[in-house]
């Protein structure tokens, strides 16, 4: 089967995020690689996702896990060859799935051959390839990002007596987009891999890549032409290709970056992420709804991600400092769990590991419109391991099987990249693939029915969708329409039953259809009366009034 059917293939798609050295290690050197990924693709494809997103593959220097590149054109050689990557991407495209790669723009490896050039005196041809200043007084009204590791977005370069400008590590110098022949490098990049058939990149650090003093050097006009000449070249050449922007922003700030359909195709919605978990907490479903509110449309052709949980800390930016305090207490009472604005742990251990809650969480992020975006494990409530640095916590190997290097690599355990979580509740024993896989009710099968129920409903997520309030605010409910009908769905954010009647004009008299009916139920069903729903504690219940019936 091709992947190559349709320009608007990732619209529903659901995505996966697959970290490469944490997946499968097929050649025994305690790191996962390409190959390994090869292995697993079937896997993939039971599970039901379209898209895999791969993290950095290029070859670094590591200080970033990858975000940190040392050669645009290369695989690092933990990872494999070249060869291996056009070889998963055959082997990817022959079941159907897609594939997108991260590609960061905003800055290289300190240890990048132009950076090297750059730094090697100030006449170099390649010194105003990055941003090179006599003072670190310009661009102040720039935000820290790393604030736990950096107190300066300039670092002193001592032999040529400049500061650099580095809006991440300071190993991490930001590109000069200012000089063209940056602008022209960067779409070279991206030719060698579209031309090998990937299916879109997953942008990087998109907001930061101009600066302008007086300003916060973030989403600026300069930004936006960049990145429609990048779609521009795109378009033209690799019609099926998408771009997926990483802009930690409002939605106001990230729907710039749809411009009228002719910039990103696709962009995360950050804000409404962390809002998920209040409103587990608090029991309320107003503060999904204010930011759904506050969410401007798009242009066609475009969409959201949606995401709960992914490779870097739970980002608590988009959110007022109340929330941010309410978040750390409630969600990472111990400080290891916190990292810059964040939290460092993964989706499970976040929920308690209350199965109920973890689904329900899914099954919001399902309900939403934007294509959902899964993080590897999450799918079977791995856990974290905070006592490791930085965010290397939540990307531990993946547990495919109890037992030795739970099914990960046949490296001796003392050569893993990392060490496989062990915890009594986390560890291999209770929480592996294999045994998920033939066990009805876990939150494997679980994932897999959500996934597969969302794509069988995938043209609703197209049409219109309304936030509506019912009596109880513990219960978010949201109505898609779409020519074919109607899909309600409703979420129980709170821990005991749930009963009202429905009162929404479209769905009243009308016959409706439970299609999911795992955690909640209607308690008439098929009758044209006012629809009674009943919701299990942390119960989800999708209705749809079917318009060919
Ligand atoms: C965002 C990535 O998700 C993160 O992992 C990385 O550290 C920064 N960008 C810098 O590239």
């Amino acid at each position: 089967m091709s992947a190559k059917k349709n320009i608007l293939w990732y619209q529903n798609a659901v995505f996966y995020e697959l970290y490469v050295r944490a997946f499968r290690d097929s050649n025994g050197d305690g790191h996962g690689d390409l190959v390994g990924v090869i292995e697993k693709l079937d896997y993939l494809k039971e599970l039901g996702v379209d898209c895999i997103w791969l993290l950095p593959l290029y070859p670094s220097p590591l200080k970033d896990d990858g975000y940190d590149i040392s050669d645009y054109y290369g695989i690092h050689s933990d990872y494999g060859t070249v060869e291996d990557f056009d070889r998963l991407i055959t082997e990817a495209h022959k079941r159907g799935l897609r594939v997108i790669t991260d590609l960061v723009v905003n800055h290289t490896s300190d240890q990048h051959p132009w950076f090297v050039e750059s730094r090697a005196s100030r006449q170099s041809p390649k010194r105003d390839w990055y941003v090179w200043s006599d003072t670190d007084q310009l661009y102040q009204d720039a935000r820290i990002i790393f604030l736990d590791t950096e107190d300066s977005n300039w670092a002193y370069d001592e032999k040529t007596q400049q500061y650099y400008w580095h809006r991440f590590y300071s190993s991490q110098p930001d590109l000069n987009y200012d000089n063209p022949e940056v602008a022209q490098a960067m779409l070279g990049v991206m030719r060698y891999w579209l031309d090998k058939g990937i299916d879109g990149f997953r942008v990087d650090a998109v907001p930061y890549l101009f600066e302008r003093d007086g300003t916060d050097c973030e989403n600026l006009p300069e930004t936006h032409a960049y990145v429609k000449e990048m779609r521009r070249f795109v378009e033209a050449n690799w019609p099926e290709a998408i771009m997926l922007a990483e802009a930690n922003q409002w939605p106001e700030d990230v729907r710039a970056y749809f411009g009228d359909g002719d910039e990103f195709h696709m962009a995360f919605h950050f804000p409404v992420m962390p809002r998920i978990f209040i409103s587990l907490h608090l029991e309320n479903a107003q503060v999904i709804r204010d930011v759904m509110a506050r969410t401007p449309a798009i242009p066609s052709g475009c969409q959201w991600c949606t995401f709960l949980r992914n490779h870097d800390e739970l980002t608590l930016e988009m959110v007022t400092p109340e929330e941010r305090e309410m978040m750390w207490s409630v969600y990472a009472p111990d400080d290891r769990m916190r990292l810059n604005l964040g939290i460092r742990r993964r989706l499970a251990p976040l929920l308690g590991n209350d199965l109920r809650k973890i689904v329900l969480a899914n099954n919001i992020m399902f309900s939403l419109q934007g294509a959902p975006v899964l993080y590897y494990g999450d799918e079977i409530g791995m856990g974290d391991n905070i006592d490791l640095p930085d965010r290397n916590g939540v990307r531990t190997p993946m547990q495919w099987r109890e037992g030795a290097n739970v099914g990960f690599s046949e490296a001796p355990a003392d050569k893993l990249y990392a060490p496989v979580i062990d915890s009594p509740e986390y560890g291999h024993k209770r929480v592996n693939v294999a045994e998920q896989r033939v066990n009805a009710g876990s939150l494997f099968n679980r994932m897999k029915e959500l996934i597969a129920l969302r794509k069988r409903y995938q043209s609703f997520f197209s049409g219109s969708q309304e936030f509506i309030e019912v009596a109880h605010p513990e219960v978010l409910a949201v109505v898609h329409c779409c020519d074919k009908g109607e899909l309600a769905i409703f979420h129980n954010l709170s821990g005991s039953d749930v009963s009202f009647s429905l009162h929404h004009p479209p769905m009243q008299g009308a016959a409706l259809t439970e299609v999911s009916c795992k955690d909640g139920r209607l308690s008439n069903p098929g009758q044209p009366t006012s629809a009674q729903v009943e919701l299990d504690p942390y119960g989800s219940l999708w209705l749809l009034r079917d318009n060919s019936l």
